[in-house]
């Protein structure tokens, strides 16, 4: 007989550094089901396309692009902005560009995580200038505490407070993405724990 799997413990942490799930992966799944109802119902039959933010909006782009009923499409960009710290830099720079034209087409753009709002308002000021017929976004994490310019998502997922998370795609240099669930991580160092990203 299978083993019952355990949901509410994380994977095992490495290097000194613990994981404590945030949201549960059985949580994650079910907003983003009712996000992609959400969407659907604000665009009943028109054709939508996704662009997904790599690398931290994979999952999320996944699991949302079937949770949106009917006719869609999707692509991918790539931004660098955090390189591999937990902090932000401020510079972002597009790395990998769209494969097709988004002039006149209704996009949302998925981010994994709505921090700073830097990365995110570079893109859409990227995206405006190629005239779409609408803009929307769509982010699963949003940190509002941390946001240094004023930029909102149209539909988010879970608002978090402001700690330091990896999981379902995010990563601390580039590990723990392939964490089902959301984690916050702290650094254990001399018997003390310590917040990232702040
Ligand atoms: P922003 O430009 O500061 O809004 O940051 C957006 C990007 O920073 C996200 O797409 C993530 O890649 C990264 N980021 C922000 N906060 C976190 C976090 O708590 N964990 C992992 N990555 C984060």
């Amino acid at each position: 007989m299978p083993r019952k799997s355990k949901p509410a413990q994380a994977m095992e942490a490495l290097h000194g550094e613990s994981v404590r799930i945030l949201i549960p992966r059985e949580s994650i799944q079910k907003r983003i089901l009712e996000m992609g109802k959400q969407i659907r119902a604000d665009f009943p039959s028109e054709h939508l396309h996704l662009v997904g933010v790599l690398k931290g909006a994979v999952f999320f782009l996944s699991d949302l692009a079937r949770a949106i009923p009917g006719d869609i499409s999707f692509d991918m960009i790539a931004v660098s902005s955090y390189g591999k710290n937990s902090q932000s830099s401020g510079q972002v720079k597009l790395t990998r560009d769209l494969d097709s034209s988004i002039e006149g087409r209704i996009v949302i753009v998925v981010e994994d995580i709505l921090d700073t709002g830097l990365t995110l308002r570079y893109l859409l000021r990227v995206f405006e200038q190629r005239k779409p017929k609408q803009l929307r976004v769509a982010v699963l994490l949003d940190k509002p505490e941390r946001r240094v310019v004023s930029v909102q998502a149209d539909y988010v997922g879970f608002r978090i407070p402001n700690e330091f998370v990896v999981g379902y795609g995010l990563d601390y240099a580039e590990r723990y993405r392939n964490l089902p669930d959301v984690a916050v991580l702290t650094l254990e160092e001399d018997g003390t724990t310590q917040g990232l990203g702040k």
